[in-house]
């Protein structure tokens, strides 16, 4: 059993898709442990996406993330990580197969919908940025 950390972003939420994304993590047979709507600080934002600090789209990154609310979940299942990443989709939704997240609902690669931890130790990480283990009920 694996978890993740799953993040609907303002823009999807802004277009009212966040109950079509927890349909898709449902469906599919996962369970949501975890899950909240709220504002992400720009102190928060900027821990979470520490690893592309200093990259041309960083600022831009984080001045979008922090621009409305999201709905950070976690998501347990088999292989849940990189299940999730599949049904998400590439990062670029042009690249993202057809009939997942991205290739769906996005069109660009800055507003891409959702996030999803990319490994075992960035969902260890992101989980514990976004999460008191109280609020995890299993
Ligand atoms: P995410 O999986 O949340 O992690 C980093 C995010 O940076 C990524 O999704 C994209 O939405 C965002 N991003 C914005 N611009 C770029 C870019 N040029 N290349 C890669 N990621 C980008």
């Amino acid at each position: 059993m694996e978890r993740t950390y799953i993040m609907v972003k303002p823009d999807g939420v802004r277009r009212g898709l966040t109950g079509e994304i927890i349909s898709r993590i449902e469906r599919k047979g996962f369970k949501i442990v975890a899950m909240k709507k709220m504002v992400i600080s720009r102190e928060i934002a900027e821990t979470h996406y520490g690893e592309h600090k200093g990259k041309p789209f960083f600022e831009g990154l984080v001045n979008f993330i922090t621009s409305g609310p999201v709905v950070a979940m976690v998501v347990e299942g088999p292989q849940a990580i990189s299940e999730m990443r599949r049904l998400m989709g590439a990062t670029r939704p042009w690249e993202a197969a057809p009939g997942t997240i991205r290739a769906d609902f996005a069109t660009t690669v800055d507003e891409n919908i959702i996030h999803g931890s990319d490994g075992p130790e960035s969902a260890a990480r992101e989980i514990g940025i976004f999460f008191k283990p109280e609020e995890i009920i299993g």
